[in-house]
């Protein structure tokens, strides 16, 4: 049995462990990584802790397998996070020992946030982020994901919505090409794709 549902607060270790179970351009990146919560620290947790009302959850029998998280403003929720998410992460991570080269790119991303090109947040100010474990992929549990989020922005008259995919993951960049989202851009390491609502 599958729900697609509402986020609720104690779904928060879930948003931490599918992150890294796919953190790695939609591959497992546990063994990248001594600190098991850094990836989630950067794209999952905080849009649970700061906007629940913007994530989505899938749950099986086994549990919970995927969600979509985002906002429908990323500039004010970059904000958000210098105020209240990346400071007490930056102390917290300030002394770090017996770090993977991994580990250490994700605690310089929380000193140094990169941020989308600020054309394509003007253009399409939400952004989302997707992520399912492998037992869910291909069942269009993540269409129909992105159809609950989507239509709620457009409830709430959000203009358009971006995100940028690894270019090394091509089943990524598969779906949101044929999910009504269009290439903006291309970088070494990113494509922006872009959807208008
Ligand atoms: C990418 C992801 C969200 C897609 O969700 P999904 O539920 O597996 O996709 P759906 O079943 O809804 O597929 C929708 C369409 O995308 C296509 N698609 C999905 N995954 C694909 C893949 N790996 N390769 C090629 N096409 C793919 C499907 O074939 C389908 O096309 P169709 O409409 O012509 O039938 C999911 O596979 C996932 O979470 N992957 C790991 C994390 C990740 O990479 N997230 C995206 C980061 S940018």
């Amino acid at each position: 049995m599958l729900e697609l549902r509402a986020y609720r607060s104690d779904d928060l270790d879930a948003l931490y462990s599918i992150c890294l179970e796919t953190g790695d351009a939609g591959r497992d990146a546990t063994a990248l990584h001594n600190d098991p919560k850094l990836v989630g620290h950067i794209y999952s947790a905080p849009y649970g802790v700061l906007e629940p009302h913007n994530v989505f959850i899938a749950e099986d029998d086994l549990g919970v397998a995927g969600y979509i998280v985002g906002t429908h403003d990323t500039k004010r929720f970059a904000e958000s996070l210098e105020a209240e998410w990346w400071p007490d992460l930056r102390l917290f991570y300030a002394d770090s020992e017996d770090m993977t080269e991994a580990d250490k790119a994700r605690i310089a991303t929380i000193n140094a946030p990169s941020n989308a090109p600020s054309d394509l947040t003007i253009a399409y100010p939400a952004h989302i982020h997707m992520n399912l474990l492998p037992r869910l992929r291909g069942q269009r549990v993540g269409t129909n994901l992105l159809k609950m989020w989507v239509d709620q922005a457009r409830k709430a008259g959000v203009r358009g919505i971006h995100l940028g995919a690894n270019v090394t993951n091509e089943g990524g960049i598969a779906f949101w090409s044929k999910s009504g989202f269009n290439e903006l851009r291309r970088e070494p390491s990113v494509v922006w794709f872009g959807m208008a609502l």
